[in-house]
């Protein structure tokens, strides 16, 4: 493929794959679809917009209640068609990406699509922000883009914000730019909006795939001072929010307290399952401040089958480092999470058949990519 970029030549898929169970608690979405009236109302507006015509050019419209729902001024919002575009965005635009690690893997991703040179820091120990090393980083060669989750993903640790305040100071100071992406801030009650106000060094990423119950749409944003804001925009290509997402997010917020209702509930149900796991012979639950939380199991293939026998999907993060054995579970519904529980504690005392083999005893390929 000489016609590509030679950067292009190694690009692995992103490393999801989907697996069919009935119990779906690996993609950190909210468990709640979109009630019935709120559904009614986004199609009503939809069938009142012209399918014909362009919509905004750049969701105009979306961004006008974005403004009104997080008190930002409109011409500092870019929307998209998910936060992975801001993210790709971001990371297209940047010198270089310096990342934590483990961390969501699309920052690298982004980096590695756009041919971004890509550097992390191994988070310290106990999940913390690794501040020094960060700001060791940013204090050599050319700025770039720092992606900062908070609550982080895939660890669900909230980070204080005198360390990310710090980590912005450094990004004036050498002229990065901090993303600060919180797409799990309703679990968290944290909102690092303040860091950003006002300051061409910091950009606030959110998205509506979480506790807005938005997987489907496909939608975030990022909020940012004007001038950064229209750059970002600018990458972008126009027109790339349609006429039916924009009905579905204007009409979701005018009801701007679901989100934080969606949040609180699995709040309290994250720390059901938590204290429940607490209990657990050999997993070991980590802390989360997130709509999902790390497990460690003596071996995560093991653990991970058992679930899955038992018609729970979670997801694999024993890849990553420092995750040796680690799960990653998402909060579901009450009744989903009870479902968990059991399987996590039938899972010790009956492990399913051929459970801790390797796939060359049992005789067959190893899944091919194993499911993460
Ligand atoms: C930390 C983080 N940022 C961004 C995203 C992607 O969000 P979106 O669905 O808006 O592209 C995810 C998705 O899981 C995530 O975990």
């Amino acid at each position: 493929m000489d016609a590509f970029k030679p950067h292009l030549s190694g690009l692995a898929a992103y490393p999801y794959r989907k697996v069919e169970a009935a119990i779906k608690l690996d993609q950190n979405e909210s468990p709640w679809d979109l009630p019935e009236d709120l559904k009614n109302l986004a199609l009503e507006r939809m069938r009142h917009a012209p399918w014909n015509r362009y919509p905004d050019m750049h969701a105009e419209g979306v961004r006008a209640s974005v403004a009104r729902f997080m008190n930002w001024p409109a011409e500092g919002i870019v929307v998209a068609p998910g936060s992975n575009f801001l993210i790709l965005a971001l990371a297209q635009a940047a010198n270089r990406v310096l990342d934590t690690s483990p961390s969501f893997a699309f920052y690298e991703g982004a980096a590695r699509v756009t041919g971004t040179l890509y550097t992390s820091m191994p988070l310290t120990p106990g999940f913390g922000l690794p501040v020094d090393g960060l700001v060791r980083e940013m204090d050599q060669g050319a700025p770039g883009v720092v992606f900062v989750a908070t609550p982080h993903a895939p660890t669900g640790a909230v980070f204080p914000v005198p360390d990310v305040a710090r980590v912005a100071e450094k990004a004036r100071e050498r002229g990065w730019i901090l993303a600060i992406d919180e797409a799990y801030c309703q679990f968290s009650g944290t909102d690092l909006r303040p860091l950003a106000r006002g300051n061409p060094s910091v950009v606030i990423l959110r998205t509506f795939s979480k506790a807005f119950g938005l997987g489907g749409v496909r939608a975030g944003f990022l909020l940012a001072v004007p001038d950064v804001a229209v750059k970002l925009q600018a990458m972008l290509p126009p027109f790339d929010v349609p006429v039916h997402t924009a009905a579905v997010l204007e009409t979701v917020l005018e009801s701007p307290g679901r989100a934080a209702e969606v949040g609180a509930l699995l709040v309290a149900e994250r720390e059901r399952v938590l204290a429940g796991l607490g209990r657990h012979p050999t997993w070991r639950p980590h802390p989360s401040r997130a709509n999902f939380f790390l497990v460690r199991t003596p071996d995560a293939e093991v653990a991970w089958r058992s679930l899955l026998s038992r018609g729970i999907l979670v997801r694999r993060q024993d890849h990553l480092p420092g995750l040796t054995g680690c799960l990653r579970v998402s909060v579901g519904t009450p009744a989903q999470n009870d479902a968990f529980l059991k399987a996590a504690f039938e899972a010790v005392a009956d492990p399913p058949a051929g459970a801790g083999l390797t796939d060359a005893a049992r005789n067959r390929p190893a899944p091919d990519p194993t499911p993460r």
